[in-house]
């Protein structure tokens, strides 16, 4: 080889050392930036390679160790609001799901969210259902799970929660409570859910709406509701010292008389919640949906429930004349989304599938966004704008 030839060579290595230096300088700083288009053009895509679960089990361990893009976003007073006798510092929430197992509270209130919601955690350790059991619907923005409840149990996740040293007022914890699979008796799952976790929750769900446990959405019917509802009020209030509020967290698949049954017993004592979670995942499919994966077991998020979720939340806050607050979650990626479900009647919103596509900086997005349309339809709060479309009838949103 001549020596201009190795010139040439020499010149083009080092070329190629430094433009793929100066990428993964970029890649790294944007990533831990949480540079959004970064996110959901380069980083989320090549992430789509990975197999879902595995990307999923990848995010929370790096949550785990902080390794997050935190939003270093002035917080904006508009966005805050005040329920259950809590400070919200926005509206947007972590659903349960993410963190099965309370891994990375701290690294999910760095990227921003207002509140985070852990679990569902059943009393003892079960596996859930055999792999694969997380599909990626990526034409319909969309997944399928069948997850089945795996959990590490109680015991486990109460121990990570005492060792943690979660620092004050960065947020609110919600702690999602499921039964095993195997259980008897599903009220006695759920009430040794509510006695161990109160003193660590701000407020605590009672999933009876996973469509992969069988029987569990049974306990929607009217009778089954209020047997469970009076055992787990009954035992919240008799513990002594911290009593949080008792969430229920309910389908997207219910029929008109299941949701007026539903309304009846969690606004009256000695069952009456404190608030209610619409929706879970639904079993429907949509016949539009496009992805290979479309016909897969399991429930469906992200943007097909979106239409199906923001209508429930409408009648559920019609049917219970706006009395109990409402956390509106499904198919939400955006602050029009958000908007949406809180002029339904949604006082907080919770994303999940979003962040399978779009990455962290999505939480940041979504509380920019929200705050733009507030101020565009010159709304002082959050609070200002629950159920301003509750009166409208769904027909003129579909
Ligand atoms: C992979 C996956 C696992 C989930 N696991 C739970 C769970 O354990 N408990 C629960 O109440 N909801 C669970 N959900 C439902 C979500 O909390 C949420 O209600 C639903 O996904 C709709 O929101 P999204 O469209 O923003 O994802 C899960 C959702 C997904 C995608």
């Amino acid at each position: 080889m001549s020596r201009s030839t190795r010139n040439v060579w020499r010149k083009l290595k080092y070329g190629i050392l430094t433009c793929g230096g100066i990428a993964s300088a970029v890649l790294v700083y944007g990533s831990f930036t949480g540079h959004e288009l970064l996110y959901r053009s380069i980083l989320m895509p090549a992430v789509a390679y990975i197999d879902p679960e595995n990307a999923h089990t990848l995010a929370v361990k790096l949550a785990a160790h902080s390794l997050v893009p935190k939003d270093r976003s002035m917080p904006d007073k508009a966005l805050e609001s005040k329920l259950f006798g809590k400070i919200f510092p926005n509206p947007i929430g972590l659903a349960a799901g993410f963190d099965k197992h309370g891994e990375c509270i701290e690294g999910m209130f760095k990227i921003g969210f207002g509140f985070v919601e852990i679990g569902s955690i059943t009393p003892l350790a079960q596996p859930g259902n055999e792999r694969p059991r997380v599909f990626r619907l990526k034409q319909d923005k969309a997944i399928i799970n069948r997850y089945g409840f795996n959990s590490v149990g109680h015991d486990v996740v109460i121990n990570r929660l005492t060792n943690e040293k979660r620092r004050v007022n960065q947020g609110v914890l919600g702690i999602n409570l499921g039964k095993n699979k195997t259980s008897t008796c599903a009220a006695e799952d759920y009430v040794s859910g509510v006695k161990k976790f109160a003193p660590f929750a701000d407020y605590l769900t009672i999933n009876v709406s996973s469509p992969n446990t069988p029987g569990l959405r049974s306990l929607q019917g009217k009778k089954e509701l209020r047997n469970l509802l009076e055992k787990v009020i009954k035992a919240r209030d008799e513990l002594t010292q911290s009593r949080p509020p008792i969430l229920v967290k309910i389908a997207a698949d219910l029929t008109p008389q299941a949701k007026e049954d539903i309304a009846d017993v969690i606004t009256k004592a000695p069952y009456k919640v404190d608030g209610v979670i619409v929706c879970n995942t639904t079993t429907s499919r949509p016949e539009d949906l496009r992805s290979q994966h479309k016909h897969e077991t399991g429930g469906l998020s992200g943007e097909p429930l979106k239409k199906l979720a923001t209508q429930t939340i409408r009648e559920m806050y019609t049917l219970t004349k706006g009395e109990l607050p409402i956390i509106g979650v499904g198919g939400v990626s955006n602050g029009r989304d958000a908007y949406e479900k809180i002029r339904a009647g949604a006082s907080l919103v919770q994303i999940y599938s979003a962040i399978a596509y779009e990455g962290f900086p999505i939480v940041k997005k979504i509380k920019r966004e929200l705050a733009e349309l507030l101020r565009n339809d010159n709304i002082g709060s959050v609070s200002d704008a629950v159920g301003l479309d509750a009166g409208e009838s769904n027909e003129k949103f579909l």
